[in-house]
C-alpha cells in the first residue's frame, strides 16, 4: 500500500494545511542554510499553481515550557519571522503572510482572508506546550483552520506531536514531494537495495546508533563503523582507549555486533589521537589498538581511510550518517573528508547521506551534487533505516 501524494487530493481553492521542516540553521534573524525551506519548494508551488490557499506550519529549535524564563529566551531565538522573509524572496509572485500566533483571533483572521495562491506561515508550533505532547485539543483546534492536510516536514515524521499526528487524524491527508523522494530513496536502500549495499556509520555515540546497527547488519552487505562510536568497539576488544569517548556501558553490546556481524563489521584500524581536545599540541596517528594513556581518538587515520575505501569499491547501494572524527576541527577532519570522497566517486551507485553532519560535511566540501540523495531529516532518517514506523507517516492516508 503506498500513501496518498499530494497529487491525490483536489486542492483548489482548498485551505491546505502543509507541515514543513522549516527548523533551518540561523544565527538570530539571519539563516546560514535554507535548504530545508528550498527542499517544500515543490509542494508549495504545486498547491500554489492549483489554486489552494496554503498554511505553513513548522517548528523551529527547541522551546522550553517548563522554566517560564527559558521559555521566553528560547521564543525569542526561534521566532519563524525570518523563515517568513526568506520564504517570501522564494515565491516572489505569492503573497505571504506570517502571522505572530499559534492560535486565537490574529491567526484566524489571517487564515480566514486568504485568497487562492497566498500563503500564510504561522508561528513556531513549539511556542505551544502542546506541541510536542501532541495534544488533542491542540491539533483539533488546528486542524479547524483547514480543508486538507498535506505532511512534508520529512525532518519530524518520528515526531508524535500535535502538528504532525493530531491534526492528520482530523483531516484527509497526503504526502508531498519532499516526502516522496525520500520515501523512494531511503526505501529502495532499506527494502530494495542494489548489491552490494555498504553502510557507513559515524557519529559519537554507540548508543544513538544501536538501533541502526542492529537493523543494517541484518540488510547491508557491509557495515562500517567509524567515529568516536569506534572506540566503544575497541574497549569491547579489550585494548586501550586512552581519554578516547567511551560507553561503559555499551562495551557489552559492541561485543555481541562484532560476534553476529563477522566480516561484515568493519572497524578503524588506525586512529589519530591528541594529547587534549581544545588545545592539541601532540598531534599523531597510531595504530587502534596502541593508543597511549592521556590520548584521545579524534578521527580515522590514513589506513582506515584506504581501508574503508577498499570496502566501498564496487558498492551499489550506500547510505553514509555520521562523521568520522571531529571534522569541525581541520585537523580532525581528513577522515571524514576521505570518506566523503570516496563515496563521492562511486559510479553508478545510489548513494543516500542521511542528514544531519555528514549532509553538512558533503555541502561544505563541494560534494553534495555527487549524492543521489541528501535526506533532509537525521533523526527521521536514523530512523527509518532502524526500521521503525515513522509516526508522522503512519497517520497519512492510503491510495
Ligand atoms: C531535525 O532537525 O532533525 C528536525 O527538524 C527535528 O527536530 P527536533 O529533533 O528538535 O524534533
Amino acid at each position: 500500500m503506498a500513501k496518498r501524494i499530494v497529487t491525490d487530493l483536489d486542492v483548489a481553492s482548498k485551505k491546505v494545511i502543509v507541515r514543513v521542516d522549516f527548523n533551518v540553521p540561523h544565527k538570530g534573524d539571519v539563516i546560514t542554510d535554507d535548504n530545508r525551506i528550498q527542499a517544500a519548494l515543490p509542494t508549495i508551488n504545486y498547491l500554489l499553481e492549483k489554486g489552494a490557499k496554503v498554511i505553513l506550519l513548522s517548528h523551529l529549535g527547541k522551546v522550553n515550557h517548563k522554566d517560564p524564563e527559558k521559555t521566553e529566551a528560547d521564543k525569542a531565538k526561534n521566532n519563524m519571522a525570518p523563515v517568513a522573509v526568506r520564504l517570501q524572496e522564494l515565491l516572489p509572485n505569492n503573497k505571504v503572510t506570517f502571522v505572530d500566533a499559534t492560535r486565537g483571533e490574529k491567526l484566524e483572521a489571517a487564515v480566514n482572508e486568504m485568497k487562492d495562491g497566498e500563503v500564510v506561515l504561522m508561528q513556531n508550533t513549539r511556542y505551544e506546550k502542546g506541541e510536542s505532547k501532541n495534544d488533542p485539543e491542540l491539533g483539533a483546534y488546528w486542524a479547524s483552520l483547514g480543508d486538507l492536510y498535506v505532511s512534508d516536514a520529512f525532518g519530524s515524521v518520528h515526531r508524535a506531536h500535535a502538528s504532525t499526528v493530531g491534526i492528520p487524524s482530523h483531516l484527509p491527508s497526503a504526502v508531498g514531494f519532499l516526502i516522496e523522494k525520500e520515501l523512494k530513496y531511503l526505501g529502495q536502500a532499506l527494502d530494495n537495495p542494489a548489491r552490494p549495499f555498504v553502510a557507513v556509520l559515524g557519529g559519537a555515540k554507540v548508543s544513538d546508533k544501536i538501533a541502526v546497527i542492529e537493523n543494517l547488519l541484518k540488510i547491508a552487505d557491509k557495515v562500517i563503523v567509524g567515529g568516536g562510536m569506534a572506540y566503544t568497539f575497541y574497549k569491547a576488544k579489550g585494548w586501550n582507549v586512552g581519554t578516547s569517548l567511551l560507553e561503559e556501558d555499551k562495551v557489552e553490546i559492541a561485543k555481541e555486533f562484532m560476534a553476529k556481524g563477522g566480516d561484515k563489521l568493519v572497524l578503524p584500524v588506525d586512529t589519530v589521537v591528541a594529547n587534549d581536545f581544545d588545545n592539541p599540541t601532540d598531534v599523531k596517528t597510531v595504530n587502534c589498538n596502541e593508543i597511549p594513556d592521556g590520548y584521545m581518538g579524534l578521527d580515522i587515520g590514513p589506513k582506515t581511510v584506504e581501508l574503508f575505501t577498499s570496502e566501498l569499491a564496487g558498492a551499489k547501494t550506500v547510505f553514509w550518517n555520521g562523521p568520522m572524527g571531529v571534522f569541525e576541527k581541520e585537523e580532525f577532519a581528513k577522515g571524514t573528508i576521505g570518506v566523503c570522497k570516496a563515496i563521492a566517486a562511486l559510479d553508478d551507485c545510489m548513494s543516500v547521506i542521511g542528514g544531519g553532519d555528514s549532509a553538512s560535511a558533503a555541502k561544505n566540501l563541494g560534494y553534495a551534487d555527487k549524492f543521489t540523495h541528501i535526506s533532509t531529516g537525521g533523526g527521521a532518517s536514523l530512523e527509518y533505516m532502524e526500521g521503525k514506523e515513522l509516526p508522522g507517516i503512519a497517520i497519512i492516508e492510503e491510495k
